[in-house]
């Protein structure tokens, strides 16, 4: 940790603020509100006290993946970090030099090093509570501008309107409490400046026939070959059987989605998602299931039900298209802009 990270991070029980005890890499935190201690694992400040770890844990996932699993660096989810980050950054408005930016549920950190890398004049603070977090840390060791934290996006262990923008993708919908992290998310956003945000969306909300299709076939993986138990599986079952699932199915995927991925990128706009095949390919459907089985809650919300989610917290909106790059953006199902 570095001493500039306590600009904006604060005790997340009350928000008091927080000193070095110890040093910056085996020492600790103490709040001089409220005298809470939070350890420094690695450097790595951690505070997430009362976590139950056994609860939709991603660390096996994201540890598997950096032994060589799944997708190749600097894809995810079948697609480029680099070229999400840019055109998140690109509709976060104007973001002044050393303005601060969250990564909340930052993950195995690949869109943070490629954020930071590509704005070294601003901020990064990535924030997840998993356990593999010193490996994100190591990814980012040179990049000077990321700050890396274990945390909870239930509560934010950040001051009110510390941060410039924030993403928080595909981390809601694992939360039985989202409004209690939708809220937080907006408390440590400065006013007026934007998050983004990945959300499941609901097959009746996606006009494309086939992509519409990719995400029923997705959503039946967890529901109805696993019949949402997946989660309950021991680590190293849910690991294979997910991956013969992908060996099975990637002939089907490929000729159904791959093999037609140019007009289904019409529907996303942009050519991010780019055709995969053969071992790529199984690798790619291989995280996605496993991805798609490990937390134990996966809520899937309409775009009314977004909308009426932050129309209930007051002070947001959420954006209508406006730039190319915006556009760009929200028609990758499953995007929204949200200002506060
Ligand atoms: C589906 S992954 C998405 C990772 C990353 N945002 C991405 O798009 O590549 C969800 C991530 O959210 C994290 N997460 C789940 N619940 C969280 C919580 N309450 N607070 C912070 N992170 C959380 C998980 O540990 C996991 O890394």
């Amino acid at each position: 940790m570095r001493p500039e990270l306590l600009q904006v991070v604060v005790c997340p029980v009350c928000h008091g603020r927080l000193g070095s005890e110890d040093g910056w890499t085996h020492g600790g935190l103490r709040c001089a509100g409220c005298g809470a201690r939070y350890p420094l694992a690695g450097g790595i400040p951690d505070f997430t006290k009362s976590e139950d770890p056994r609860r939709g844990d991603f660390s096996m996932q994201w540890r598997a993946r950096r032994r060589g699993s799944f997708e190749p660096e600097g894809l995810t989810y079948g697609v480029a970090d680099a070229a999400l980050v840019r055109h998140i950054l690109a509709v976060s408005g104007d973001l002044a030099p050393t303005s601060w930016i969250l990564d909340c549920g930052c993950g195995d950190g690949g869109k943070l090093a490629a954020a930071a890398s590509a704005r070294p004049d601003l901020r990064f603070l990535g924030l997840d509570r998993h356990a593999d977090l010193p490996a994100v840390a190591h990814t980012c060791r040179d990049l000077p501008n990321v700050h890396v934290v274990r945390g909870d996006a239930r509560t934010l262990p950040l001051r009110s309107s510390s941060m410039a923008s924030a993403w928080c993708l595909g981390v809601l919908h694992h939360l039985a409490d989202q409004p209690t992290a939708a809220r937080e998310l907006l408390r440590v956003l400065l006013p007026e400046s934007w998050l983004t945000l990945w959300l499941y969306p609901v097959p009746g909300d996606l006009e494309h026939p086939r992509v519409r299709l990719a995400f029923e076939l997705y959503y039946a993986v967890r529901d109805l070959v696993f019949l949402g138990r997946g989660h309950r599986l021991p680590r190293g079952v849910r690991y294979s059987a997910t991956a013969g699932l992908a060996w099975l199915l990637a002939g089907p995927y490929e000729a159904l989605f791959f093999r037609r991925v140019r007009s289904v990128k019409r529907s996303f706009e942009g050519a991010w998602q780019r055709p995969l095949a053969g071992a790529e390919l199984r690798r790619h459907l291989h995280f996605l299931f496993h991805d798609d089985l490990v937390p134990e809650l996966q809520t899937r919300w309409s775009r009314a039900e977004v909308r009426t989610l932050f129309g209930k917290l007051g002070t947001s909106k959420v954006r209508a298209w406006q730039t190319a790059a915006e556009l760009e953006l929200l028609r990758l199902p499953g995007f929204y802009l949200v200002q506060r």
